[in-house]
Parts: C-alpha cells; structure tokens; sequence
C-alpha cells in the first residue's frame, strides 16, 4: 500500500518529500537493469515519490532505468537529476537538460542541479537554468556540493538566490555540515539533500548502530535514514537496487528518535565543534 511520505517546502511552493530514492550505479549492466526498474517500483508503490538520478549515473543509464520504472506513473513522481560541471554553460546546460529530458521520456525536471562547481561561471549555469524554467522544461532548480563559501557566491549572481536545494554528502560519520551549512540552508528555507545517507552501505554494518539497532527493533540503516529525515528540511535519498531494502528503508519513516535517542548517537558520532571541510564522493 502507498503510504503518505511527510515533505519540506522548496523556495518557491513546490514541495520535496524527505524520503527518495538514489540511482548512483544503476544504469551500468542490462542484466540488472529489471532488478533495478522493481527496487524503484517498490519504492513508488510505497508511496515514496521522489527519485533522484543524474546524467553522470550510468552514461546515462540511470535516467532510462528511471524512464522504465516511472512509465504510466510519472504525474506521481518528483524526478531531480543533475548536469555535469563541464555542460553547466549557456547552452551546454541546455543540451544536457533536453538529453535527460529524452533519457527520461519525460518533458520535465522537477529538480535540476549542477551536480557540482566547475568552470562555468555561476552566473551563466544560473541564467540557463531560469531559461529552463521558464520554458517549462525543469520545475526548480539547485546546486550539489556547495559548501558555505559556494552558496554565498550563488546568492550573490543575479537569480542565484532562486536557488531551490543543496544536495550534500550527509550521514552520521559524516556530520560535519551540521557546523555552519545546514544552518545557513535552514535560514533561508532550503532544504539539504543528503545523499550516501548509510555511507554507501557501511552504516548497514557499523558495529554500534548494529547494537544500538537491537534495543529498537530497527535495523542499522533504519536508524542511520530516521537519523537524517527527523531533522527538519533534511532529505534522504538512499539507493538500494533491491526491492526487499527498499522496504526497509521505507520503514525508517516509523522510527521516531526521542531526544535521550539523539544523545546516544551523538555519542557514538560526535557532531562537529568546528568548521569542517566539505566532504563530497
Ligand atoms: N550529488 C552527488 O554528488 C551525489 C553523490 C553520491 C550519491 N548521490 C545520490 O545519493 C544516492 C545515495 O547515495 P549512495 O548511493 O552514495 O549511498 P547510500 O544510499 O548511503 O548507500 C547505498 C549502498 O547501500 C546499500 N544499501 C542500501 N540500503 C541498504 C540497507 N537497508 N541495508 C544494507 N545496505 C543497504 C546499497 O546496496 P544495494 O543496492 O546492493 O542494496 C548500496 O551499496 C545515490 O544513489 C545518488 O542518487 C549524489
């Protein structure tokens, strides 16, 4: 049964459910590519939406794995993908959104980011993507491993500030954001995507959350995604190709943490007490 995914506001009215699902390394074997197509399908019969996928993932595989998996159900779904640093000028930013657009056999992005900085001016990536929504071809658009210092320099370029999302490396061993940049997004209303949620499956076998996962009836990755998706405008996009870890995941919108919950995990992973370096994979 599908269930009611509870979501945070984007800038701009629309709004991005805490819970997605990640693609990274989908796309890569035809052999896999039916497994993959039922992980996401589970996913939306579940009720979650939100399907994150990017040019880069597969050459391009990810988004037609994404393409199948969505098929007759797209009105139901919130698909971001990302241009890569080197197509995000004026017109490159153009070509990749139209070539995901056909990846994806779809006529529009809700989400699209440059997956991170290169060497195209801010200004130019930003004026594309205003073109896009203003063609109806992207709905929203944001920015993927921007630390503080990258999103003031966007905030600064004109349009900048319509900036609609900040996807992040985010996971308990990886807390260092807490410091100054989910704050900074908190201010102004952006919500933080936090992607490698269960640091790309290590928490899965973290030996302390393996223990503390037993007093809650949870499993690890469980505590490790309500850890993320209880912080208010913290988004969660785990990537499982298997359909019965989808519904595990699923089941981390059951676990409420209470507050002595978040003291144990803070011992366990100690938040940051100083600015630290972006951390990006
Ligand atoms: N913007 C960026 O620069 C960027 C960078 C990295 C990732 N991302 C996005 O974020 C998504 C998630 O990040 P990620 O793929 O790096 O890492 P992740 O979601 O933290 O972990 C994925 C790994 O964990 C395993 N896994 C998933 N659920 C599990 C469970 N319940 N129990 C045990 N293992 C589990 C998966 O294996 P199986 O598939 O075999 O289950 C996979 O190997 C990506 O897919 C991508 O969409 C964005």
């Amino acid at each position: 049964m599908p269930r009611s995914i509870p979501d945070t506001a984007l800038p701009g009215g629309l709004s991005l459910p805490i819970l997605g699902l990640g693609t990274w390394a989908m796309g890569e074997r035809a052999e896999a590519a039916d497994r993959e197509v039922e992980a996401l399908q589970r996913g939306l019969d579940r009720g979650i939406t939100l399907i994150d996928t990017a040019e880069m993932y597969g050459d391009g595989g990810a988004e037609e794995v994404v393409a199948r998996a969505i098929a007759g159900r797209r009105e139901k779904t919130f698909i971001v993908s990302k241009v890569y640093p080197w197509n995000a000028s004026s017109t490159g930013t153009i070509t990749a959104c139209d070539d995901s657009l056909r990846r994806l056999k779809t006529d529009c992005i809700d989400l699209y980011l440059l997956h991170w900085r290169g060497s195209h001016p801010l200004a130019e990536t930003v004026a594309a993507f205003e073109a896009l929504k203003a063609a109806g071809k992207i709905r929203a658009w944001g920015v993927s491993n921007f630390d503080v210092a990258d999103m003031e320099e966007l905030f600064a370029v004109e349009d900048g500030a319509n900036c609609a999302a900040n996807q992040v490396m985010y996971n308990l061993t990886r807390r260092g954001i807490e410091f100054d940049l989910v704050p900074w997004c908190r201010e102004r209303g952006l919500p933080v995507m936090a992607y490698s949620p269960i640091e790309q499956g290590l928490l899965a076998r973290h030996p302390d959350l393996v223990h503390m996962a037993k007093a809650y009836q949870a499993t690890p990755a469980q505590l490790a995604l309500a850890f993320v998706i209880s912080q208010p405008g913290l988004v969660a996009i785990p990537k499982t190709s298997d359909p019965h870890r989808v519904e595990e995941n699923v089941a981390a919108l059951d676990i409420a943490l209470t507050v002595e919950d978040r003291r144990v995990l803070d011992a366990l992973f100690p938040p940051p007490q100083r600015k630290m370096p972006l951390e990006m994979v």
